[in-house]
């Protein structure tokens, strides 16, 4: 029998999976088409005795075009997804002392942007199946001070928006979706990002699309949007002088340059998010009957999964494995992988020592302070979460069906031989 690689075995895979981010002349062409035009920025003041130079700018094009693929009436591009949140908060009218209710198991972003404007967020545990805010627990989470909740989409599997909205709807909440890992993903046939008040997505570089860094909102409602627009402007407002500045805001515009790209990355998107989807939904069937690992459940509303990331749960006691091994055996029978987030958000350090007055972030109002010392207890399911999951990126997913077979292969291998994990420590 071969030997698991880690032990001098050969690999189960011996090639490359696809690189990320994928790109060929055609976004080489886009950026060279705005760097010659020497039209880099995508406001319209510079330009306006600058002939040849068309007003439209690619940024608004971009904005356009996403928005009609996610079925929404506006598209407001930005720096980064944190700005999109901070944007999206903000004109929701949410501010400071108001709690917004978000998940422990997501990136940083989705729990600093309510504290940049001002706004406390309290953690909520996820659902065991989905790694999802879990419906069931928001209530409790609620108090008069909560304005809004945050469900984010994990790895681009839709959060339970019914239930959620239900819940929003009873106690007059605003619902911004964080769809940062859920570009073209949807929930019964409506595109994800457009179910709640407002939806948020990032092109930073892992995501699904890219142009390095990068961020949208996507609203239908017409208020909203003229508010993201003003406040990643400076504050200003639309048909009004340049040096005029309304309200206080942000410079949050995004280049012709990431607009030209992110417009090349779009029309990849409809055909990388089905292969993903094929090929994630066939490794949930093929790892199912293996002892110790748990897929995802992928609810029955799910009907785009954009897998932005393959998670898998691992039962160290029945696959009779550790995590650390089973990611090092994986590594090395070439799939890549990693643990994901180490613990969840309310554990860093910044929440553990409450210290947002510390380092110059905004204040809550007197008397108002969360100790987030007690979120361990309250989110068992996002602790554990944090100590079993295996992370593939989405690339991996990017090939022929037989790749990711090469998955399930090297996980079966692994199982096969966890034995030798025991003999190497003799
Ligand atoms: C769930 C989630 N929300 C928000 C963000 C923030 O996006 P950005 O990195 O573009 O600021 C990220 C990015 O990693 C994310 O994973």
């Amino acid at each position: 029998m071969n030997h698991l690689a880690l032990f001098g075995g050969i690999p189960t895979r011996q090639k490359p999976y696809p690189a990320w981010p994928v790109f060929d002349d055609n976004e080489e062409r886009a950026l060279l088409e705005v760097l010659h035009s020497g039209r880099w920025w995508s406001g319209t003041q510079a330009y306006h005795d600058r002939p040849g130079v068309e007003h439209a700018s690619r940024a608004a094009e971009f904005e356009a075009q996403f928005a009609a693929y996610h079925g929404a009436r506006f598209g407001l591009a930005c720096a980064t997804g944190t700005a999109a949140l901070e944007l999206a908060l903000k004109a929701a009218g949410i501010g400071p002392g108001d709690e917004v209710i978000v998940p422990p198991y997501t990136f940083l972003a989705t729990a600093s942007a309510p504290l940049l404007i001002g706004a406390v967020p309290v953690f909520c545990d996820i659902d065991p199946r989905t790694l999802n805010l879990d419906p069931a627990r928001i209530e409790e989470a609620i108090t008069p001070r909560t304005r809004a909740i945050i469900p984010v989409h994990f790895a681009g599997l839709a959060a339970d928006l019914d239930r959620i909205l239900e819940i929003a709807q009873r106690h007059g909440l605003f619902v911004l979706e964080d769809a940062a890992h859920a570009h073209g993903a949807s929930s019964r046939g409506r595109r994800l990002g457009t179910i709640g008040g407002a939806g948020i997505f990032s092109f930073q570089a892992s995501k699904n699309m890219t142009a390095g860094e990068g961020g949208l909102v996507l609203t239908n409602d017409p208020e909203l949007a003229e508010l993201c627009n003003s406040y990643l402007w400076a504050g200003r407002k639309l048909g009004r002088p340049w040096y005029e500045h309304y309200r206080l805001g942000w410079n949050y515009r995004i280049t012709e340059f990431q607009a030209a790209l992110l417009i090349e990355q779009l029309r990849r998107l409809p055909e990388q998010t089905a292969t993903r989807m094929r090929n994630g939904l066939r490794l949930n069937a093929q790892l199912a009957d293996v002892p110790g690992i748990r897929t995802l459940n992928v609810p029955e509303w799910v009907t785009e999964h954009s897998f932005h990331l393959y998670i898998l749960r691992l039962n160290e006691e029945e696959f009779g494995l550790g995590r650390a091994e089973f990611l090092a055996a994986l590594g090395r029978e070439g799939i890549p992988c990693s643990g994901g987030y180490s613990s969840p958000l309310y554990r860093n350090p910044m929440f553990v020592e409450n210290a947002f007055n510390a380092n110059g972030l905004p204040l809550t109002p007197p008397g108002h302070t969360i100790d987030y010392t007690r979120d361990p207890e309250r989110c068992p399911v996002a602790e554990q979460a944090c100590k079993d999951t295996v992370w593939i990126e989405h690339r991996v997913l990017l090939g022929e069906p037989e790749d990711v077979d090469d998955i399930v292969l090297a996980i079966r291998k692994i199982h096969a031989c966890r034995k030798e994990f025991r003999q190497a420590a003799v």
